[in-house]
């Protein structure tokens, strides 16, 4: 079970690494530690990353495609076909109940907004289009946002600053450093702008399942949260809305999966699945 949480142990016969150490050095000082099923070994590192492959593909494939006056369905076709393409599965394709293949989430909607053929882009929306990639069993996760033809300021600013958040975040994680830097680091930038951090969703442990632990909060303190250890895996996805923090499930959705902003402002999320290595993070889907 990922997440299960038992003491740190030595394996059987071996000297302690200096990875043991360090985590039963911060175990010890009463720190959250991942449990051994969340530093991915060589060969699943190798694994999800041949699907981060696969999964920035597929929004490559979106970027080249997508345009004013196409529909979301089309957006969702798009996807799965290049997936399939791959010899890969759509993770979010009956995942909990959830009925389409990929999330796109236009202006109020903040994340998982479902597919549509009366969905139809228009000048001026901005739309987050976030896949999930099942390739061999291994899990890749990533979203982009996209601008329809020219929009207002502030829905162009609230894109970049999502994606600064992103940027931000990820600079802040460094190996044996904490969750709670990243969150800190995201906050302190969106505050400049005073724009609101969902703090009902978050980043995640993934690789394995689609959600794992730890949980990315993109709010918070340093040296809270999980300490953060070369070999994992797991996603930074803020999402920032350009008023209140609140959300809530769109009443109108019937499947209970759209989210959208309490004031309905707009919203806006960047999403990469990152490797933790010796030196800090590397981008395995964008
Ligand atoms: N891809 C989303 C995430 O970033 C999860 C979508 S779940 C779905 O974690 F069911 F809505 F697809
Ligand atoms: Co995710
Ligand atoms: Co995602």
């Amino acid at each position: 079970m990922f997440g299960k949480k038992r003491r740190w142990h030595l394996l059987k016969g071996q000297e302690p690494t200096e990875m043991d150490k360090k985590i039963l050095y911060w175990e010890n000082k009463g720190k959250l530690v991942p449990t051994r099923d969340l530093i991915k070994t060589p060969e699943q590192i190798e694994g999800i990353r041949k699907s981060g492959v696969v999964n920035t593909g597929v929004l490559d494939e979106v970027a080249r495609q997508i345009h004013i006056g196409m529909s979301t369905l089309e957006i969702d076709e798009i996807c799965r076909k290049y997936c399939e393409e791959q010899g890969a599965t759509p993770a979010c394709l009956g995942y909990e109940g959830f009925p389409m293949s990929v999330c796109t989430s236009i202006n109020e909607v903040v994340c998982h907004g479902i597919p549509k053929k009366e969905d139809i882009l228009k000048e001026g929306d901005i739309i987050n289009v976030d896949f999930t990639t099942i390739l061999d069993g291994y899990y890749a996760d990533a979203s982009r946002m996209f601008i329809m033809g020219k929009t207002t300021p502030e829905k162009e600013q609230l894109v970049r600053v999502a994606k600064e958040c992103l940027e931000i975040g990820a600079e802040a994680a460094k190996p044996y450093g904490f969750v709670g830097d990243i969150g800190h680091a995201i906050q302190k930038h969106v505050e400049r702008y005073h724009y609101g951090i969902v703090r009902d969703l978050c980043g995640h442990g993934v690789g394995i399942q689609f959600h794992e632990e730890p949980e990315v909060a993109h709010y918070g303190h340093r040296g809270q949260g999980m300490l953060l250890v070369p070999g994992m895996v797991f996603t930074i996805e803020p999402m920032i809305n350009q008023g209140t923090w609140k959300v809530f499930i769109d009443a109108d959705d019937k499947y209970g999966w759209e989210v959208i902003t309490g004031d309905e402002l707009p919203s806006a999320q960047w999403e990469h699945t990152f490797l933790m290595t010796e030196h800090g993070l590397e981008i395995l889907s964008h």
